[in-house]
C-alpha cells in the first residue's frame, strides 16, 4: 500500500486509532496533581497539540513488530510523549522562545521556573510510566536516551558563536538532543512486541534515521518556513545565534563579505533586527537550504530501507510514509 505522505499521520493515527485515544488518556490522567499548577500548565502544552510523531511510531513500531498486548505499549507511548513535553518545557526556557505549537510558551504564561519543574515532573512521570511497561530493557533504552539528550543540549550550548562548527560535530549534536529520542521511541516498540533481535535493531536504525533527517528539516524551516505553519517563530535559532547546517554551508560557500556579515550576525552582541532577512537571503543563495533538505532526504531514505527487514503490514508502510512525510513537510 502506496501512502500519499501528506496522508501518512491521518492513516497511522486511523490505524492505531483506540491506541492513540487510550495514550491520549494516560498523558491527561499521569498529569495529575493536587498543585493545580502542574495540570494547568502541562495540560495547556499537551493539548495544544503537538503532531505526536514519537507516540505515533512508537505504538506503529510495536504493532509492525506484531505486538498483541497493547497496554504496556500505550504506558511506553505515553512516556516517551512526557519526555518530550518536558524537553519543550526546557528548551524553550533555554532558547527564549516565545511561540510553541502555535501558542504562548508555558514559560511566557507561568513563567520560567514553573516551566522548568513541570518539565521535571512530567520527566518523573515519564519513568513511572516506563515502570509499568514491566520492562528493564525499556528503561535501560529510555533512561539511556534521557541523558543523551540532555547531553545533546549541553554540547549544543558549548559550541554556541563556533560559526565553523564541523558538519561532523553538528550531526553528533542533532543526533543525541533530538535523534535519540525517536531512536529510543521506536527501539522500545519493538522491544514491548518481544520483536526478534533483527527487528529491534531495524526499528533502532529507522528511528535514528528519521530523527537526524527530522531536526535537519526543522532546521532548515527556522529559515524557510511560516510561523502558521511550524507553529513557531521564524529566526528563532538566528535570534539565539545557534549554528545550525543551513548556517554552516551557506558561511562556508558565501564571498569574504558574506563570512563577516555571518561573523556579525550570529553575534549576540552585534545581531540587527534587519538581518534575519538577510541570513534567508543568503541560505537561499547559497543552495544551503536546498542541501540541508538534501542530507535530511538522504537519512529518510536509510530509514526507509531500514523497514525492509519488518515483516510487510499496513503498520510498515505508514511508518514508510510518515518518514517521507518528516521531509515533505518543508516543501
Ligand atoms: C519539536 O518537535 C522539537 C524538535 C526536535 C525539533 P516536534 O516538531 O515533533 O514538536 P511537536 O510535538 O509536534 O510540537
Ligand atoms: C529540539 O530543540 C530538541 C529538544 C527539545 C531537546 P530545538 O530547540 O532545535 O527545537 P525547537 O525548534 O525549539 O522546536
Ligand atoms: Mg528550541
Ligand atoms: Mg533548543
Amino acid at each position: 500500500m502506496k501512502i500519499d505522505s501528506a496522508n501518512a499521520f491521518q492513516t497511522l493515527s486511523g490505524l492505531l486509532d483506540d491506541d492513540v485515544a487510550a495514550v491520549e488518556t494516560l498523558l491527561t490522567e499521569r498529569a495529575a496533581s493536587p498543585v493545580s499548577v502542574i495540570p494547568n500548565l502541562s495540560g495547556y502544552i499537551v493539548s495544544a497539540g503537538g503532531k505526536r510523531l514519537r507516540p505515533l511510531i512508537t505504538l506503529a513500531a510495536a504493532k509492525a513488530c506484531g505486538a498483541t498486548e497493547m497496554a504496556p505499549v500505550h504506558c511506553l507511548a505515553a512516556a516517551v510523549e512526557f519526555i518530550h513535553t518536558a524537553t519543550l518545557l526546557h528548551d524553550d526556557v533555554v532558547d527564549e522562545s516565545d511561540l510553541r505549537r502555535g501558542k504562548p510558551a508555558a514559560k511566557n504564561v507561568w513563567g520560567n521556573s514553573a516551566s522548568i519543574l513541570v518539565g521535571d515532573f512530567l520527566f518523573a512521570r515519564a519513568f513511572t510510566l516506563m515502570v509499568e511497561t514491566g520492562r528493564l530493557s525499556v528503561l535501560d533504552i529510555l533512561s539511556n536516551a534521557s541523558s543523551v539528550i540532555a547531553e545533546g543540549e549541553v554540547h549544543q550550548l558549548a559550541v554556541m558563536g563556533q560559526l565553523d562548527l564541523p558538519t561532523e560535530e553538528y550531526l553528533r549534536i542533532i543526533e543525541a538532543k533530538t535523534a535519540a529520542l525517536f531512536e529510543a521511541a521506536s527501539e522500545s516498540g519493538a522491544v514491548c512486541a518481544d520483536a526478534p533481535e533483527e527487528q529491534v535493531r531495524a526499528m533502532q536504525a529507522y528511528g535514528k534515521n528519521l530523527g537526524l533527517a527530522f531536526q535537519l528539516v526543522d532546521d532548515a524551516l527556522d529559515y524557510g518556513g511560516t510561523t502558521s505553519v511550524i507553529g513557531k517563530s521564524v529566526g528563532d535559532d538566528f535570534r539565539e545565534c545557534k549554528i545550525t547546517l543551513p548556517i554552516v554551508i551557506a558561511r562556508r560557500r558565501g564571498s569574504a563579505d558574506d563570512k563577516v556579515f555571518w561573523d556579525r550576525a550570529l553575534n549576540p552582541e552585534t545581531q540587527e533586527d534587519s538581518d534575519l532577512a538577510h541570513a534567508i537571503h543568503l541560505i537561499r543563495s547559497t543552495g544551503a537550504a536546498k542541501d540541508t533538505l538534501a542530507e535530511a532526504r538522504s537519512y529518510v531514505e536509510i530509514a526507509k530501507k531500514s523497514l525492509k527487514t519488518l515483516p510487510a503490514s499496513p503498520y510498515r508502510d505508514a511508518l514508510s510514509s510518515l518518514a517521507d512525510f518528516c521531509v515533505d513537510r518543508a516543501y
